[in-house]
């Protein structure tokens, strides 16, 4: 049987990553933080170790004797550096021969550093990784996850428009459920042929097919809205990220949102050739309906 070490199990994605492993026959370990209470409960045969994330000791335990180790950390440079770093190190003291960062974003390997904070951090990973001569590196890449929908600076829920920048409401937007993700990076972690990116969406949509199908959902009739041009987007983003005293320090600014709203529009949001196939039926993959469905009440209840 094989065994999987899940970093990052306690969290939206990292949980049901195991539940996808489990259901998939693999013996999963779920690796969650020492002294921290989290509201995640694994099933009876998970086996749940706790790490100091901190001791690459303490990871050397808890990735001991797996074949693949899956990140699903999140945070910033002292989590997708410096943490991982750890994590990859206690992997290779240990012989695990595979490694699955936590990178689960739009393929930013199609433009090149700066653009964007939090993709910077992840190929500053990717160095480390691909130096490691005995382990192999698999980044799933499934574009924006589908709750990032309900955020403010994509959809504007009260004007019922879904907004846009530069000259094109016509751009491709990979988008997947999270539940999807899931299963997808379960399938290639019991993958061992699984190439160093895999690219997939449950469904590719631009602003205009968008608020088509947002409309088809609300019963609201749903346009698109060119906020500005694309020197414009990038000129707000270099004054706020001036204006920001520790840029280093924030999950989630707004200047951060406005590097995906960049990318996105600038046509780095959409990939030519998605991998989806790779595992048959096995994933089955959520239409734009299925999608959007779970957060029908979010587009609805800022309406007002
Ligand atoms: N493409 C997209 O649109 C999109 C959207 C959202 C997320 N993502 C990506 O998906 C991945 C997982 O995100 P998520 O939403 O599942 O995050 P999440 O729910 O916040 O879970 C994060 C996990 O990381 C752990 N963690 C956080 N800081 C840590 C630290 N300092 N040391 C050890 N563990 C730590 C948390 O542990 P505790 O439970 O103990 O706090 C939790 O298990 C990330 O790479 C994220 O960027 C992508």
């Amino acid at each position: 049987m094989v065994q999987v070490s899940v970093a990052g199990a306690s969290g939206n994605l990292g949980s049901r990553i195991v539940a996808s492993l489990q259901a998939r026959g693999a013996s999963v370990v779920a690796i969650v933080r020492t002294g921290k209470t989290s509201s995640t409960t694994f099933p009876p045969t998970v086996k749940v170790v706790e790490a100091d994330y901190a001791s690459v000791s303490s990871l050397r335990d808890a990735v001991r004797g797996s074949q693949v180790v899956v990140s699903a950390l999140q945070g910033l440079r002292p989590v997708i550096v410096e943490t991982q770093s750890r994590l990859l190190q206690a992997a290779a003291e240990e012989s695990v021969p595979r490694f699955i960062p936590s990178d689960y974003a739009i393929d930013f390997t199609t433009f090149g550093p700066g653009r964007n904070r939090n993709l910077d951090l992840r190929r500053e990973f990717w160095q480390q990784i691909d130096e490691q001569p005995n382990i192999r590196a698999t980044s799933i890449l499934p574009g924006a996850f589908a709750f990032t929908l309900t955020m403010p600076w994509f959809v504007d829920v009260a004007q019922a428009k879904v907004l846009y920048w530069g000259d094109n409401a016509d751009v491709a937007i990979d988008y997947s459920s999270l539940d999807n993700v899931a299963d997808y990076t379960a399938l290639a972690a019991l993958d061992d042929d699984a190439p160093r990116y895999l690219r997939v969406a449950s469904t590719t949509q631009t602003p205009t097919t968008l608020a088509v199908a947002l409309s088809r959902l609300t019963g609201r009739q749903f346009t698109t809205k060119r906020e500005g041009s694309l020197d414009e987007i990038r000129g707000k983003i270099a004054t706020l990220l001036q204006q920001d005293p520790s840029p280093g320090d924030n999950l989630r600014p707004y200047w951060q949102a406005l590097q995906f709203a960049e990318n996105i529009s600038s046509g780095f949001g959409g990939t030519k050739t998605h991998d989806n196939d790779r595992y048959g039926s096995q994933v089955k993959w959520a239409t734009i309906e299925e999608v959007l469905a779970p957060f029908k009440s979010a587009f609805l209840a800022r309406a007002g």
